[in-house]
């Protein structure tokens, strides 16, 4: 017994570790209604997402980052990369602008330099390697390269005949840019980047990969893939592809650089020519996803050695161009709504999806002005609600009648008494919406805020009258789940902080 304990133990310590690999999130932001950087934070927070991956250093998100722990990996845009390549100025003076600036507050922890830049703009490939040490040099000269690690996502189509893993290699006309790129890389401690796309490897392979492989599902042991040389049985693309990146990497002589996904997801909706970008596929690859890289069983090469991923992505981008798939690899949609719900039972704390099901109570329609303006009276009498935000002059006085005002005295109510359905009656003149009545600066209990602030709900203390502007912190739903989350911190070992 006392064995088992100490296992336990010891497992939890191995799972609090620094470098225990995390789920993380890309946030790209082309989308017609691209939520207002508070909001953004605002459903990071809800979801408890601890990593993000921006596409540029957007000086607006970097500030709504500030102060919340979130560990930030911003990028050089590739449009970018030829200047900071070409001199070593402008890659210091776009490190003191968009990264000195900015630390500790936000807590920035990477530096992608461009994105796919041998596959997606060739012509930049020179100077690469130079932007990376560029970059890195200006973090020394302010003393941040110890926090602050930097490389650039590779499309792994750059890793040729990658199944079976062992025999996998570096397109060799990349060598001459791939080789003191992993020097850096080396001499950096930094990870190679990787965007790891199952999908297109199963719709590009013409049948030869099996969709269950792709979406990591358990496969009989007949249709496993085994990689010959090494006898390792593979069960799923993802893994496969990492190990395949391992590979290449010893093939050069690399055998101590950590990979890292910065991209990787499923569509969950396409054109009818994609028939398996489907909610259903989506949501089965990102939770098992999920669940693969929280589990840290790494990869059969590496057991053990778990493989940081960054989904891609948070949002749907409406207005990308392209297959209808381009627009619909958001877990999100711009309203922070859940495109699909996952399935993580059982994997800790990200993705908590407590955003969704916000219900509100509101004045019925048509109701009884003077029914209404009795429920009004007890609840911010008998029913103790702190109706101090209806005065004239605060928040909430505007609209000023009793349709308004019984609305956010019957919200505080119902959100006072836990959502409890039996709680937004009211004589029957209350009835219970999803649709956030909040306007202006009048934020109501339960709304995210215009802005996706959380509402900072204030209730009566036990002796309060209608002007009593003591406030005590409404106990919501959100103590529950603060209850829950600090209990999934402790099982799950903070693996987001
Ligand atoms: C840029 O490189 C030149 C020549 O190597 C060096 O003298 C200069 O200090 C460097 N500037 C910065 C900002 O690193
Ligand atoms: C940033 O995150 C890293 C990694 O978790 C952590 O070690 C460090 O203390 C954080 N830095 C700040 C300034 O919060
Ligand atoms: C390897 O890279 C070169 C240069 O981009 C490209 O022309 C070639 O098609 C690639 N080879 C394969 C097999 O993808
Ligand atoms: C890797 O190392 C081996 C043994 O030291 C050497 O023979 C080989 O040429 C090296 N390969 C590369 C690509 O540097
Ligand atoms: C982690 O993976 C191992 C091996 O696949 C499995 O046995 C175990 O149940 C998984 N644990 C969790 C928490 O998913
Ligand atoms: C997300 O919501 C669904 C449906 O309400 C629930 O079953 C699931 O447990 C939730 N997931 C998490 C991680 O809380
Ligand atoms: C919202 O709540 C309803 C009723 O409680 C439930 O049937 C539904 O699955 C929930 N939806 C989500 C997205 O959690
Ligand atoms: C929303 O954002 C605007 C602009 O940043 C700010 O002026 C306003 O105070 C914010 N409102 C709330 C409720 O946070
Ligand atoms: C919430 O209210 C408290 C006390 O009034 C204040 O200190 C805190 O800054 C507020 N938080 C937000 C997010 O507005
Ligand atoms: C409520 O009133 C009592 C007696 O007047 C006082 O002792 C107590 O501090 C008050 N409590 C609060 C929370 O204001």
């Amino acid at each position: 017994m006392a064995v088992h304990i100490l296992l336990l133990l010891l497992a939890v310590s191995v799972a609090t570790a620094d470098e225990d690999a995390f789920i993380g999130a890309n946030i790209g932001t082309e989308l017609s209604d691209m939520p207002h950087p508070t909001q953004v934070v605002a459903l990071l927070k809800a979801q408890q997402i601890r990593h993000v991956r921006l596409y540029d250093a957007d000086r607006g998100m970097l500030v709504a980052l500030a102060n919340t722990g979130i560990k930030v990996a911003v990028s050089v845009p590739n449009e970018q990369l030829l200047g900071i390549g070409q001199s070593n100025s402008t890659a210091a003076n776009w490190v003191s602008r968009n990264i000195v600036a900015h630390y500790p507050a936000t807590n920035i922890t990477t530096i992608c330099v461009g994105s796919e830049v041998l596959t997606t703009l060739p012509n930049a490939a020179p100077v690469l390697v130079n932007a990376l040490k560029f970059i890195h040099s200006a973090l020394v000269a302010s003393n941040l390269d110890h926090q602050i690690k930097v490389s650039t996502p590779l499309s792994s189509s750059l890793i040729l005949d990658s199944f079976p893993p062992s025999q996998a290699f570096f397109n060799r006309s990349w060598n001459p840019v791939l080789v003191p790129m992993l020097n850096f890389l080396q001499s950096t401690g930094s990870s190679l980047m990787l965007n790891i796309y199952p999908y297109y490897d199963y719709m590009q392979s013409n049948g030869v990969i099996p969709l269950d492989y792709a979406l990591f599902k358990p496969l009989p042991p007949n249709k496993e893939a085994v990689d010959s040389n090494t006898l390792v049985h593979y069960s799923n693309v993802f893994d496969a592809m990492v190990d395949a990146a391992y590979f290449a990497m010893a093939f050069l002589n690399f055998t101590n650089i950590p990979v890292m996904v910065t991209e990787s997801g499923w569509p969950s909706k396409g054109d009818s020519n994609e028939p398996d970008a489907t909610l259903e596929n989506a949501n089965t690859y990102n939770s098992n996803l999920i669940r693969h890289v929280l589990n840290q069983t790494g990869t059969p090469k590496h057991p053990g050695i778990g493989v940081s991923t960054y989904i891609y992505e948070l949002y749907n981008e409406d207005n990308k161009p392209g297959p209808l798939s381009e627009k619909n690899w958001g877990l999100f949609d711009a309203n922070g709504d859940p495109v699909y719900i996952l399935h993580l039972t059982g994997s800790g704390s990200v993705l908590a999806n407590d955003t969704t099901n916000q219900t509100y109570c509101t004045a019925r329609d048509g109701a009884d002005p003077k029914m209404l303006q009795a429920a009004l009276d007890w609840a911010c009498g008998p029913g103790k609600v702190d109706c101090s935000g209806l005065l004239q002059g605060q928040p909430c006085y505007e609209p000023d009648n009793v349709i308004a005002h019984a609305t956010y005295a019957f919200d505080t109510y119902y959100h006072q008494m836990r959502k409890d359905p039996a709680a937004c009656n009211f004589n029957g003149v209350a009835a219970i919406t999803t649709s956030d009545p909040s306007h202006g600066s009048c934020i109501f209990p339960g709304s995210l805020g215009k802005n996706g602030t959380m509402a900072n709900i204030t209730a009566p203390s036990l002796n309060s009258t209608i002007s009593d502007s003591s406030a005590y912190k409404i106990y919501g739903s959100s103590s529950l789940r603060s209850i829950l989350t600090v209990i999934r911190l402790l099982v799950w070992g903070v693996v987001f902080l």
